[in-house]
């Protein structure tokens, strides 16, 4: 077959589906007039295309701390466009390799659109990052010099209506309550909206949102799914303001609302855990492992998983002698969070949450 009539289809490798990474021969760098836009005052760069609009978060920042070299392998576990992706590249060159893993078949696609011109150098492979170490398996590589996690959704997926990320647009009556990032995953929003207990509920609002008036909010979704299935983001706009919460607090009840349930639709927590946990099992001994991100609840995943990597012992402060016979396996970088400056979040607003945190494997065996 020729690479154009493979391009864009997965084929299996062993049990992971795996796009076609070359699309044929490496174009010219800079080719593509859609990338390399100057973003933030010229001094970052936004990669964006017509219909894959998203703006890489602390571009220089994560490129400075993952410290890649000429040749470097990488796994970029939040593909999405491409971004940060495109820099990795460049940055590596002339031979580096980036794994870009993204469960959004559009993301995928929208990379390899972008990154064409770097031919296998990129590999995109349909799957969660929560299976990096598995990915990496199938594919015959043992370790790698960078991983990096930008977590969260795209601007593409937000803005993309059919997604149901969003709420409040003027087509907010035929708006799906989808919010999967993996189009195959099972369920959807509205199927847990229609099946999950009240008291399910209540948790979601109250540990993934700090929603005020949790509980009010599951019982009126329970109240209303008796008379109605609530299946748009209208549907469920109108039952938060039927439920009268959060009125006059600082954030919109129906921003927690919708974050909550995007938490809980893509277990997010659950495979961050899973994703550092195996990012930590396949970086060699000075590899670098940055995160970006978005909210608290990610972020304090982050800071405690990577903290316990390099304290090692995982026995409680009492016990006099370690018995669990942990050892230390990452040096922490970055004793604070970076943030975005002020120049990056007036061109990018979506980047006024993001936090960094860097991280190195040390020499140790895990
Ligand atoms: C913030 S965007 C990444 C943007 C990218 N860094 C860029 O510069 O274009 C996050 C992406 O990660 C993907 N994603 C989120 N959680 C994921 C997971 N557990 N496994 C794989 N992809 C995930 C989303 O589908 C989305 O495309």
């Amino acid at each position: 077959m020729s690479w154009d009539a493979n391009y864009g289809s997965t084929w299996l490798l062993g049990g992971t589906r795996r796009d076609i990474g070359n699309p044929g021969p490496p174009a010219p760098l800079h080719r593509n007039p859609t990338s390399l836009i100057p973003c933030v005052g010229g001094r970052r760069l936004a990669l964006v295309t017509k219909d894959f609009d998203h703006c890489p978060v602390l571009l220089t920042e994560s490129l400075q701390h993952l410290n890649l070299q000429p040749g470097a392998l990488v796994i970029d576990g939040t593909l999405g466009g491409g971004g940060h992706a495109e820099a990795i590249l460049e940055r590596t060159s002339p031979d580096g390799v980036v794994v870009g893993i993204d469960h959004d078949p559009e993301a995928r696609r929208a990379a390899r659109e972008r990154l064409i011109r770097y031919g296998d150098r990129l590999q995109t492979v349909p799957s969660s990052f929560r299976h990096l170490d598995k990915v990496l398996e199938e594919l015959g590589i043992e370790s790698v010099d960078g991983v990096l996690l930008d977590l969260g959704v795209s601007s593409y997926q937000l803005d993309e209506s059919s997604r149901g990320f969003r709420f409040g647009g003027t087509d907010a009556d035929e708006t799906p309550l989808d919010m999967r990032m993996d189009p195959e995953a099972k369920l959807a929003a509205a199927d847990l909206l229609k099946a999950a207990s009240a008291q399910q509920l209540q948790d979601w609002f109250q540990n993934y949102g700090e929603l005020p008036g949790s509980r009010r909010l599951a019982k009126a979704i329970v109240d209303t799914r008796k008379e109605a299935p609530i299946l748009t983001t209208a549907d469920l706009l109108r039952v938060i303001q039927e439920a009268g919460i959060g009125r006059g607090r600082k954030h919109n009840p129906a921003t927690l609302v919708f974050q909550a349930l995007r938490i809980a639709v893509n277990d997010e927590l659950g495979a961050l855990r899973d994703g550092l946990d195996a990012a930590i099992r396949v970086l060699r001994p000075g590899g670098r492992l940055v995160v970006i991100a978005y909210h608290s609840l990610e972020d304090r995943i982050v800071k405690h998983t990577l903290r316990a990597a390099a304290k090692g012992c995982k026995c409680p402060p009492a016990t006099p002698v370690c018995i669990c016979g942990g050892t230390i396996t990452m040096r922490v970088i970055t004793r604070r969070p970076i943030q975005p400056e002020d120049e990056e979040v007036k061109a990018n607003p979506r980047a006024r949450s993001g936090k960094l945190r860097a991280f190195e494997r040390t020499e140790a065996a895990a």
